[in-house]
């Protein structure tokens, strides 16, 4: 266990070719050693993310060493470090943050341990640094969501005032899904972002800022929230002011967990983007692909699509998570 972060995993052999045609040094009992450093458990997301992940390698007969960096970049890059350190032959992890990553990925590189991004990108102008990189197109996940606020308020002047929720400051899907939301509407100048603040993708910060966004602003229309949890945040503050959520101010969310889809099927949430966290299959197979020297295609994206409160209710006795 590493002071800080939690290690899960056993600290054993690991085996297998590396890059192309040399094996790190690793004693090669045939069987592939992962190393993830996953950002946290932040959200339902996170959560279900997890648990694809974990799923996935024993499926696959991976030896998974799982960290939890609980929303910090530096145990993220500790836990890194102890998996280079350990010798895996794949490291994955999902940056909590997209700049800062340069030094230890050239480590990684030096050692001959290929790196595979899941779910978040980082910003390093050097892509030879990692392998491949699965996940969402968070861009488009904030522009669907600002397409539904045009086409919600289309014939109508008046303006709407509009508070954000943030993700975590520095994350790509913050930057990411605010940027996508606001190419979209910076089109028509009735919509007003009023406020936007980070809610760290919590739903007790969501709450907490939510608290102070109702006080701030007499008139909020519309709430955009960059995932599920913040928004299920709150919600509980806008009742909490005696206000009714999905009527007196609109809501957007990303990600549909089950908790965001219940809420959407209820009328409380408006509209929801999806986002899936059920990496771990296709980051299994990526891995064995690697490992072996095979050559992956540099962004796999994710499939993915949005939801009404009528669809939420169709879909939500078949959601996984
Ligand atoms: O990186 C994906 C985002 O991280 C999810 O949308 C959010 O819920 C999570 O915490």
């Amino acid at each position: 266990m590493l002071s800080g972060l939690l290690v899960l995993g056993a600290m054993g052999a690991c085996g297998g070719e590396n890059e192309a045609g040399s094996n790190g040094g690793n004693a090669d009992d045939g069987k592939i050693t992962m190393g993830f450093a996953q950002v946290g458990a932040e959200s339902g997301w996170r959560t279900a993310n997890t648990k694809s992940i974990q799923e996935a390698a024993a499926a696959a007969g991976i030896d998974l060493k799982f960290s939890d960096a609980q929303q910090k970049q530096e145990n993220q890059i500790k836990a890194i470090r102890s998996y280079i350190a350990q010798k895996v032959d794949v490291i994955a992890f999902s940056p909590v943050v997209e700049s800062g990553w340069d030094t230890v990925l050239k480590e990684a590189k030096d050692a001959k341990i290929p790196v595979i991004l899941t779910d978040r990108a980082v910003d390093s102008k050097d892509t030879s640094l990692y392998k491949t990189f699965i996940g969402s197109d968070f861009v488009l996940e904030g522009k669907k969501a600002g397409e539904w606020l045009v086409k919600e308020y289309q014939g109508k002047t008046d303006t709407v005032n509009i508070v954000e929720l943030q993700g975590t400051t520095g994350s790509a899907p913050a930057n990411d899904r605010k940027a996508g939301f606001g190419d979209v509407i910076k089109a028509d100048p009735k919509f007003k972002v009023i406020a936007s603040q980070t809610g760290d993708f919590t739903r007790a910060k969501g709450k907490e800022v939510m608290e102070a966004f109702l006080k701030a602003n007499p008139k909020i229309d519309v709430l955009y929230a960059h995932n599920d949890d913040m928004g299920l945040g709150a919600i509980e503050a806008i009742e909490a002011a005696g206000k009714k959520p999905g009527v007196d101010i609109k809501i957007i969310t990303v990600d549909a967990v089950k908790d965001g889809m219940t809420a959407l099927a209820a009328g409380k949430i408006n509209f929801i983007v999806e986002c899936s966290p059920l990496l771990g299959p296709q980051l299994m197979d990526l891995a064995k692909k690697v490992v072996k020297g095979e050559t992956v295609e540099q962004r796999v994206l994710t499939e993915e699509t949005t939801f009404t409160p009528e669809q939420a209710k169709a879909a939500l006795p078949d959601r996984k998570y």
